[in-house]
């Protein structure tokens, strides 16, 4: 038996990878495999509560298999897998639902902010959190690593553990949140976190004049009008990323030439933009591999998703037998019945 503790966490499959999830998730994900016993999950499920095309949904799926494997998040070092893959987070999801009270849900602020949004509110919006909670819960994990903009289903599903044990028998831990997380990275637009939903990202997988074309139009310090304005690189975005990008030496180079008015804005951006193609290559050339070979990524996903079941059939049982529910405690009760009568 492994003695690591244990690690969920999940994504959604919504819009082209971006340096915000390179820096921000994918590769603390892909560290993380040395200290904990790691699941890592697409959670298509999730994404299909808004608005979506089916092409594009699965596309999706595909590609940020991709960009997960190709920005080292090894295979064959954690459990990589498709939520709908594993049909028990669904089934979990119903059996939660039922210990969650609504009050709890419809108080959640990203319900309140997705449905404000929208002139529908799908059931499945209102129950997220809920679905949430099995995709930890299922795999009995220790650790979630997510963003502050989770905290708070988070927070849900360990009351979902809670009031499952209190009525049920004491099965979930209580997942804790693994702060200290990866880098916030801000967008373009020098103001928000990169965010597809902002339109101001810059995709991990890029050819370099396709990349040079959106670095061009990034934000920079505001107050640098003219090239021969001094420019202070320290409320400057572009400068922001070069601290990902480029070696403390010729950073603390480019400080120093901004300040003076020595480089411009272009070419300081000329600079990170080479330096961000060339730190990606291998991760392009990972990714143009994968995606010239679908066969190798649907065997990664079909593993995973082996391995994930085996585990949520271990946690399932339990919980349908402890429930009353399936097929086995209809059973095992019918058994005690014939033992008990004379
Ligand atoms: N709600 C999360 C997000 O939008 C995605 C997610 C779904 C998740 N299930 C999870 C994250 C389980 C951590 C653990 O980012």
């Amino acid at each position: 038996m492994s003695e690591r503790k244990r690690v969920f966490s999940g994504i959604q499959p919504t819009g082209e990878a971006h340096l915000g999830n390179y820096l921000g998730v994918f590769r603390r994900w892909a560290q993380m495999v040395d200290d904990y016993e790691c699941f890592y999950c697409i959670v298509d499920l999730h994404a299909t509560t808004r608005e979506y095309e089916r092409p594009d949904l699965v596309r999706r799926v595909f590609d940020l298999t991709v960009s997960l494997i190709a920005s080292g998040i090894d295979p064959e070092r954690c459990t990589l897998f498709v939520q709908s893959h594993v049909p028990q987070h669904t089934e979990l999801t119903w059996l939660f639902n039922v210990v969650t009270p609504v009050g709890d849900l419809q108080r959640m602020t990203q319900y309140k902010e997705k449905s404000a949004a929208v002139d529908s509110v799908n059931a499945g919006l209102l129950n997220y959190p809920v679905l949430q909670a099995a995709d930890i819960l299922l795999y009995l994990a220790d650790f979630v690593p997510v963003g502050e903009d989770q905290r708070q289903h988070l927070e849900l599903s360990r009351d979902v553990a809670r009031k499952w044990n209190a009525r049920f028998g004491e099965l979930f831990p209580e997942p804790e949140t693994l702060t200290g997380s990866g880098s916030r990275v801000i967008g373009l637009d020098g103001v928000a976190k990169m965010s597809k939903s902002m339109d101001n990202t810059l995709p991990i997988v890029a050819e370099p004049d396709e990349m040079w074309k959106l670095v061009r139009t990034a934000v920079t310090d505001p107050a640098r009008v003219r090239k021969n304005d001094p420019g202070n690189p320290h409320v400057c975005n572009v400068f922001a990323l070069h601290e990902f990008f480029t070696d403390d030496g010729r950073r603390e180079d480019i400080e120093i030439r901004c300040q003076t008015a020595e480089i411009g804005c272009v070419d300081c951006k000329r600079l990170l933009n080479d330096n961000i193609v060339e730190q990606l290559a291998p991760v392009r050339e990972k990714a143009a591999e994968l995606t010239a070979n679908p066969g190798t990524v649907l065997e990664i996903l079909d593993a995973g998703a082996d391995r994930a079941r085996a585990e949520a059939e271990r946690t399932m049982s339990v919980v349908c037998e402890r429930m009353g529910v399936g097929r086995e405690a209809l059973h095992s009760s019918l058994r005690e019945l014939a033992g008990a009568s004379p």
